[in-house]
């Protein structure tokens, strides 16, 4: 018989496999200092596109305090237990009596992190007789919350409606044997190269077909729509979204999240939901900050003013001097470029050491082969400063992989790592 760790001492995964090129660089970095636009990776001042502190919160001395003074008052302790025995209070409640109100649903409950926060509703909505239908490029904590479902799901192709349409006939012929209901999944901003779900041509879909929809809109809460409810609001159909999720990781610079629904929809789940249940309620110093943080995205609309003075700087320098950003509709700003795995690395290498910039780096097989995908999330901290001097280094690194200097670069480190 095998050792059970036979095969984690040949394979290391797919990333994993790489450690020993990337751990500490490319994957697992450590950005030092307080977080910022500006900050320090391994003593080098760098500027920072890659951290989802969109209103520019992480740091605001408001919210530092409050933290700090909540951390003060309650400890990392209170409340103990799950909010269903003894981890419930009058704190939890206001915080989603006021989510509720911004982002215009019924009622909300918290999840004391997102990602199982997620997997648990996906789980809780369907029974096996229930069909899922969801975009193929869904996030990870998505696709784990089906991965939990007894019975049939479909995926469609990335934000194609005629693809979806195809999948909800076959759904919804099988739902007919079955006895089931439906659920569409969707994410409000597609966190990996920024295009919004079409959440509108979606719920123009329910006029003829019988489903339910869940959105998953972290990226899009917060620095989306009018008083930025997220991606539903900005299309006019955050109504028509049957269950809304949203996580604390992002604009709100913080941990948690939570989900809105009708009432019924969310006293149901509050009883459901096992990574709730049966796990410690969200601490009494995030509840107390994240009521810190709505109240100053309700009140102080020049956060997201400041945050898209600077997506729309980026974006269209980036457009002006010839980049591909693709199709991003959000604040998420993905750069194209083509090369191979190593070039890729020579070349944000080249602009951490000699640019000061530091961004995320995407490459095969997460995107085609051939592509290199430098994802940028620009935020309210960011100055238009930041914008120039990026613009002007990314001018520098194109010019460098089209004169073939991080082939040659990166043949040499083949080379050397070979020996
Ligand atoms: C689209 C999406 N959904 C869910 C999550 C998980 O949220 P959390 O970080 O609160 O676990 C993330 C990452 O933060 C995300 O990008």
């Amino acid at each position: 018989m095998k050792d059970l760790f036979a095969k984690i001492y040949r394979d290391k995964g797919p990333l994993g496999k790489w450690a020993s090129q990337a751990e500490g660089y490319f994957v697992f970095p450590k950005l030092e200092g307080e977080i910022s636009n500006r900050m320090k990776f391994q003593g080098k001042d760098v500027i920072t596109w890659s951290i989802n502190d969109y209103l520019g919160l992480a740091n605001n001395p408001e919210v530092r305090k409050v933290d700090a003074e909540a951390a003060a008052a309650y400890g990392s302790a209170y409340p103990m237990g799950a909010r269903m025995m003894s981890g419930h209070t009058d704190l939890h409640e206001q915080l989603q009596n006021e989510l509720a109100e911004f982002v215009g649903k019924e009622a909300t409950y918290l999840l004391n992190f997102g990602y199982q926060g997620m997997v648990s509703t996906v789980d809780a909505l369907v029974s096996k007789d229930d069909i899922i239908v969801y975009d193929v490029d869904s996030h990870a904590c998505i696709i784990d919350g089906v991965r939990l479902h007894m019975g049939k799901r479909f995926t469609f192709k990335h934000n194609d409606i005629e693809s979806l349409e195809k999948n909800l006939e076959r759904a919804t012929k099988m739902a007919e044997q079955t006895g089931g209901g439906i659920l569409v999944i969707s994410e409000g901003v597609f966190g990996m190269r920024g295009e919004q779900g079409k959440l509108k041509e979606i719920v123009a879909l329910k006029k003829k077909y019988n489903f339910r929809l869940f959105v998953d809109d972290a990226h899009g809460f917060g620095t989306l729509g009018a008083t930025g409810a997220g991606a539903g609001q900005e299309q006019g159909v955050q109504d028509e979204i049957d269950v809304y999720f949203a996580t604390f990781a992002k604009s709100m610079a913080s941990t948690g999240a939570f989900i809105a629904a009708d009432k019924e929809i969310i006293d149901y789940l509050k009883y459901n939901l096992r990574s709730q249940m049966f796990a410690k309620s969200l601490q009494m110093q995030l509840v107390v900050g994240a009521l810190k943080r709505l109240d100053m995205l309700r009140t102080m609309p020049e956060l997201k003013q400041n945050l898209w003075k600077i997506v729309d700087a980026l974006q269209s320098g980036l457009k002006d001097r010839g980049f591909d950003i693709g199709t991003t509709q959000s604040c998420v700003t993905p750069v194209y470029l083509k090369g191979s795995i190593p070039e890729a690395m020579a070349l944000v290498k080249d602009l951490r050491e000699n640019h000061g910039i530091f961004c995320s780096i995407v490459v095969y097989p997460v995107i085609p082969k051939g592509l290199i995908l430098l994802r940028m999330i620009p935020t309210a901290s960011h100055t238009l400063q930041d914008v120039e001097e990026t613009l002007v280094a990314f001018s520098a690194i194109r010019k460098r992989l089209e004169d073939g200097t991080y082939k040659r670069v990166s043949a040499k480190l083949i080379e050397m790592m070979g020996e």
